[in-house]
């Protein structure tokens, strides 16, 4: 199959969508884009420059100043690779308050929307179906049960030497759920025609061949 559109995957933290969508991007043959690591590579910049998450003159200046590039599977905050310093526990929680800005979403649209222009695209994110990408052949909308989405995310931390308290990201995750599907700008939420999967009791690869098989059954209709 030569897939040319966009898989767009949505869904809460910690459901699988990175895992799944490099999968599904490998098995396509097509690029993979995190859009939740630019969101955090923003959050981390504005961050170290103690600008409050709240739009202010100070933020807009500092966003347009500022550079965010795509570079294989990295990010580049003005060239720095930054893509392993976006991933802590500090960061989850910033990253779900700065997104809720419209001058940082306004900032990461078009970066993203280009990322399709080179051809097969699989992305996931919270408003990949809705706003992003609304034209995408394959929507997807991937949750699973927050405790499962909980245990996932304390054995990737603990496969990384982070050791944290399940019972502190449990209530993390269901406060940043709540927070980005409340947000008045680009929320959670299943965008229409989107297939709803659950992956409490599926692996990656259980979930990335069910979206495989949609996009091959989208291109053969
Ligand atoms: O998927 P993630 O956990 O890496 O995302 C980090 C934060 O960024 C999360 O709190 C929600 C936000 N985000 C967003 O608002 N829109 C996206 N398309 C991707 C992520």
């Amino acid at each position: 199959m030569n897939w040319t559109g966009v898989i767009a995957i949505d869904g809460p933290a910690g459901a699988g969508k990175s895992t799944v969508a490099k999968l599904v991007a490998s098995k396509l043959g097509i690029s993979y884009l995190d859009t939740g690591a630019l969101y955090r590579a923003l959050a981390y910049y504005l961050d170290s420059l103690s600008i409050p998450a709240q739009e202010s003159p100070e933020l807009r200046k500092a966003l347009f100043d500022v550079t965010v590039e795509i570079r294989a599977s990295s990010v580049f905050l003005n060239g720095t690779d930054v893509s392993s310093l976006i991933r802590t526990p500090a960061v989850d929680r910033i990253a779900s308050l700065y997104s809720a800005l419209p001058s940082v979403r306004e900032k990461l649209l078009m970066l993203q929307r280009d990322q399709a222009l080179k051809g097969g695209l699989v992305a996931d994110g919270r408003d990949m179906g809705t706003v992003v990408f609304p034209y995408a052949p394959v929507k997807v909308f991937l949750t699973a049960q927050a405790e499962v989405r909980a245990q996932r995310r304390y054995d990737e931390l603990a496969s990384r030497g982070v050791k944290v308290d399940y019972r502190k990201l449990l209530d993390e995750i269901l406060q940043r759920d709540e927070a980005d599907a409340k947000r008045s700008i680009a929320p959670l939420k299943q965008a229409p025609g989107a297939v709803l999967l659950d992956s409490s009791s599926m692996n990656a690869e259980q979930v990335a061949d069910a979206i495989a098989d949609i996009a091959r059954a989208v291109c053969h209709v």
